[in-house]
């Protein structure tokens, strides 16, 4: 047996898992365990920016953040987590600058800022430039800052180790299980705390800006482990991923003037968010795309609307907007200019559609984008069990994966990598102090047997079944019929689906034998945690009968706060998921209607 043994692993490297390994790291002995290399994980695709009222171009406050953040979430944010998180934000910039980050500077050499769907001036209510950015990069430099960091600081990495499974014993996390890729070699890594930072699930759905890696392993260990996972039929959809491929445009490109238009050549977002317009929370403009496409009005009659950033038009729609520069001089810009903010979205149109978004528009349609719900924690990182906000003692979860709740029924752009540089950095801090009050428990007899029984599942079963097959056919039941818009028929047949290619899961073959970078067998295995994801995430929907955030219900059109202002906790129990409830902590701002 391999068995390595540290005060403090923790599992996925992108920007929340380097945050807690390097937080943990300066406390404790710490290893990050990683399917990827650290600088290939998801966080490199976040583009647009990461939120702080810094003020550092117009004013701006911590209060009207987090009121934001609040409105944003259709009220399911936990208020005190989303207060912790907006302070915390000034901070966290000017610490991810002083690792050396290049964010994008004003003429002044300040850190520079963009507006974003939902974040505004709480006054005027007009958006506010409230996004810290480097050009359209700003995870990608992230990722690489942190990285930096930790390798500074002399965190223990294992690359390529994809972890099996969740050691649990007496009640505590005491480690995980994982294969090594390039042998195919199971590994214990024994511990006194495990900080799951494994991303989210976006690849359950068929046009998805997410990964491949995105396959929701840590929070599918957590319910096979029997806990409970946190709000999960709120999935968020992003208005603008390139038309069918799902690739991610970042909301930056509306942040520097872009609009989304019709079939018929017409500006729509005035129509459902009269103040910010292209510049509203995700929510309401996926739907507006989609009402758009529904109604005849997408592109030739066709699933996809256009996104214009075509430097006079960008200027044109200024002018009618009242958008002026600071000083108050009419806006104008230049494709040059837009090129050095945007170079990452003109490269990706002119390599993947063969089209230069400065000449023409970008056919855009959502793009399944960012898991809401995940593993219920505290504002610590601490996992908890149960509406009385019990802790796993050893248990740690952050970024993606986790439910914290800052995020609610609906995230705003650019909050997802606040929260994983918050969040991360508090899991660490807990962990490496957890980890010093302790001592080791001891591993469960045969601490591989759980993850040895998963593979050996799949390696020896007598069927016939194709992963990608399965893979492709639950991908497109979640994004038809558990997608933007939903309905109890609809959930249904996706619940029946999802259930029998569960069955059919039984049956697959795997025709590689071999142990070495085994992916077909990897994929398999990554398929089941998908699986059985997709049906948390599908039970969860079909529960909770009202529209909130990014969970619209044609059947329940309305939010109903006096019956559904609640978390769902659900858990997997004798084939069965089994929902239960939690409070919504509300602090100062009480549940009104959302207008844009
Ligand atoms: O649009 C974007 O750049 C995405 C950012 C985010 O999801 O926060």
């Amino acid at each position: 047996m391999n068995i390595h043994q540290f005060d403090v692993i923790v599992v996925g490297a992108g920007g929340a898992g380097l945050m807690a390994g390097l937080y943990a790291s300066r406390g404790a002995k710490t290893a990050v365990i990683s399917k990827l290399y650290p600088t290939r994980s998801h966080t490199g695709a976040a583009q647009g920016g990461i939120s702080a009222a810094l003020g550092n171009l117009e004013e701006d406050r911590v209060e009207w953040h987090t009121y934001d953040s609040v409105k944003g979430s259709d009220y399911l944010g936990d208020q005190d987590a989303i207060e912790f998180m907006c302070q915390e934000a000034p901070d966290a910039i000017l610490e991810l600058e002083h690792m050396g980050l290049p964010f994008d500077r004003t003429a002044e050499g300040r850190i520079s800022q963009r507006p974003f769907g939902g974040h505004t001036n709480n006054e005027t209510g007009k958006p506010v430039r409230r996004a810290c950015h480097a050009a359209d990069r700003t995870g990608h430099m992230i990722l690489q800052t942190l990285y930096q960091q930790c390798l500074k600081n002399n965190v223990n990495f294992y690359d390529e180790y994809q972890v099996l499974d969740l050691l649990i014993e007496n009640g505590k996390a005491v480690g995980v299980v994982a294969v090594e890729l390039s042998t195919g070699e199971l590994h214990t890594f024994h511990a006194k705390s495990v900080i799951l930072a494994t991303g989210g699930h976006g690849r359950i759905f068929e046009v998805t800006s997410n990964a491949y890696a995105y396959t929701g392993d840590g929070a599918a260990m957590v319910l096979r482990r029997g806990l409970p996972l946190e709000d999960m039929e709120f999935f968020q959809f992003h208005p603008t991923g390139i038309y069918k491929l799902g690739i991610l445009i970042t909301e930056g490109v509306r942040g520097e003037g872009g609009i989304l238009i019709n079939g018929n050549g017409e500006r729509f977002m005035p129509k459902y968010a009269p103040k910010v317009k292209d510049l509203a929370s995700r929510d309401v403009i996926s739907r507006a795309i989609y009402t758009e496409i529904r109604e005849g009005r997408g592109i030739n009659g066709q699933n996809y609307v256009y996104l214009d950033v075509r430097p006079e038009s960008v200027i044109k729609y200024a002018a009618l907007d009242g958008r002026t520069n600071l000083d108050g001089s009419p806006f104008v810009v230049t494709a040059d200019e837009l090129l050095k903010k945007l170079p990452d979205i003109v490269d990706f149109n002119r390599v993947y559609l063969g089209i230069d978004p400065m000449t023409q528009m970008m056919p855009i349609q959502p793009t399944a984008h960012y898991t809401m719900g995940g593993i219920p924690t505290n504002k610590f990182g601490e996992v908890i069990l149960d509406d009385k906000k019990t802790v796993l003692p050893g248990l740690y979860a952050a970024g993606e994966c986790a439910c914290v709740s800052v995020h609610g029924g609906n995230r705003l752009g650019t909050n997802s990598l606040l929260d994983l540089v918050v969040f991360g950095k508090y899991a660490g801090l807990r962990a490496a102090e957890y980890a010093n009050q302790v001592e080791f428990e001891n591993l469960p007899t045969d601490a591989e047997a759980g993850a040895r029984s998963q593979f050996d599942a799949l390696r020896h079963g007598s069927g016939k079944e194709n992963v990608y097959d399965i893979s492709r056919e639950m991908k497109k039941v979640m994004f038809d019929l558990v997608g933007i818009y939903r309905n109890e028929q609809d959930m249904l047949s996706a619940i029946e689906k999802v259930r029998e290619l569960q069955e059919r899961y039984q049956h697959v073959k795997i025709t590689d034998g071999g142990k070495v970078f085994n992916t077909e067998l990897i994929n398999a295995w990554e398929l089941g945690n998908m699986l059985e994801l997709a049906e948390v995430i599908a039970v969860s929907a079909l529960n909770r009968k009202e529209s909130r955030g990014g969970h619209s219900r044609e059947d329940y059109p309305s939010r109903d706060d006096k019956d559904w202002l609640k978390h769902t906790l659900a858990t997997k129990q004798a084939d069965k998921i089994k929902i239960e409830y939690k409070p919504v902590v509300i602090t100062k701002y009480q549940p009104k209607e959302r207008v844009y």
